[in-house]
């Protein structure tokens, strides 16, 4: 269960301030449950409207991919790939290749890097390979480069037919991916068109990797009915998901014009990367935006931590607080207490951790870094969904609120359109 923890922004907002945007908060919800004013909202209510049939082909087609390969290779960028691979380390780890059993789960078709690609084509030479390329457009260049490659590389080792087995394609509806995928026979799960890509961990897009880790899909939607049941309500007292773009905004107001999402275990960077994204594309438009950036504790406080205690005050943090992790370790008294570290001795790793959080949040507060803490008790599925829908929504609303469209990304198009050029492309 997810409680959020404002107490660490009290010395840079009070109540007052939070209630004098109410109005404009109770406007941004009236555009996803009032008039409804945006096409792109099938993410508001997929945790409860749910086709189960999708969700049983998802977990019936990750079986046979679990049972017939050693490799699951993902071809996606952007949206289409960052909520699955948040959930995948956020649920495993970020060591998941090195620990868990097969299949392993590798991503590529996120850059244009040829050493990466011919890495991978390499690593994967005599394994049984599964591909699952995602591209709601089907016409993104990173995805298509990938997915030319490796389609050559299923097709030299299994012909046609034997591809066919070991391609999946998620997709929009009438793609030009979809077209293909129809002629060539590939099994296809359809991202619906009023979920854009930002917002489509909650579909196939993010689900089918999900469930080939062996994760459980249904806790995930589960946890994000919860989420949707909470912040869909609108009231006198603000639910948290609402305060938070609140708070958020007026931060904005007070020219707190960067946010850094932080985790404490390493397994939550993807996350951070996933959150990056969605609130960047979403709201950094029209020479408006937070600039979201991310950092994994305690590892950043040995860099740009320096920069956050004492450097220009115009940011602030939110935290992500998962207080037990999957597992704990005890620390053992040294000999002679070479290192003076024996006063830890029975004191367990992530009691120091926590430890080290809080003090953190004593330090940057007092040095004029506001904190915002997002606590849960565990990694788990149900919070992982829940976690997903509270920064949807809000996201939704936070860009509701600097006045921008949550659900386009002209800005993106901008370094296509130069690229196309100067590649020679005719049409586009
Ligand atoms: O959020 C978005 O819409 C984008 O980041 C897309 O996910 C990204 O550009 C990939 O697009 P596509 O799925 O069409 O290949």
């Amino acid at each position: 269960m997810l409680s959020v923890d404002f107490s660490f922004i009290e010395e840079f907002i009070n109540n007052e301030q939070i209630k004098s945007i109410h109005g404009e908060i109770f406007k941004a919800h009236e555009k996803f449950h009032g008039n409804k004013v945006f096409e792109a909202i099938g993410w508001l209510n997929l945790p409860k409207e749910y086709d189960k049939k999708i969700i049983e082909k998802i977990i019936n087609e990750a079986k046979a991919i679990r049972k017939n390969c050693d490799i699951f290779i993902i071809i996606g960028v952007g949206g289409s790939y960052l909520g699955a691979r948040a959930a995948i380390e956020f649920l495993h780890s970020g060591n998941y290749n090195i620990l868990e059993n097969t299949p392993k789960i590798l991503f590529i078709g996120n850059n244009i890097s040829s050493d990466e690609l011919f890495e991978i084509m390499q690593f994967c030479k005599n394994k049984r390979i599964c591909v699952n390329i995602i591209s709601k457009s089907g016409t993104t260049i990173e995805p298509a480069i990938a997915f030319g490659f490796f389609k050559n590389f299923l097709e030299n080792i299994h012909g046609k037919d034997g591809a066919r087995e070991r391609i999946y394609c998620t997709t929009d509806l009438g793609s030009n991916l979809e077209k293909l995928a129809h002629k060539m026979g590939y099994k296809t799960f359809i991202i619906p068109k009023n979920v854009g890509g930002r917002y489509s961990v909650l579909t196939a897009a993010g689900l089918l990797p999900v469930a080939v880790s062996g994760a459980n899909i249904k806790k995930i939607i589960a946890g994000a009915l919860n989420a949707l049941n909470f912040y869909s309500i609108f009231g006198k007292n603000l639910n948290n998901c609402y305060k938070y773009a609140a708070v958020r905004n007026l931060f904005y107001r007070q020219g707190k014009i960067t946010e850094i999402m932080v985790g404490y275990h390493p397994k939550m960077h993807y996350f951070t990367e996933w959150w990056k994204q969605l609130f960047g594309e979403s709201e950094g438009k029209d020479g408006k935006g937070i600039f979201p950036a991310s950092a994994i504790f305690s590892t950043d406080l040995h860099s740009i931590g320096q920069y956050i205690q004492q450097g220009p005050k115009n940011l602030f943090e939110t935290v992500i607080n998962i207080k037990k992790p999957n597992h704990d370790l005890i620390i053992n008294n040294s000999q002679n207490d070479f290192d003076n570290l024996n006063y830890l001795c029975g004191k367990t790793v992530n009691f120091v951790n926590q430890k080290a959080l809080e003090a953190t949040l004593l330090a940057h507060t007092n040095g004029g870094v506001p904190n915002i803490v997002l606590n849960l008790d565990s990694f788990s599925e149900e919070n992982f969904g829940h976690l997903v829908y509270f920064f949807e929504k809000a996201c939704a609303i936070s860009a509701c609120l600097l006045g921008v469209n949550p659900f386009d990304q002209p800005g993106v198009e901008n370094y296509k359109k130069e690229m196309f050029k100067l590649l020679g492309k005719s049409n586009f």
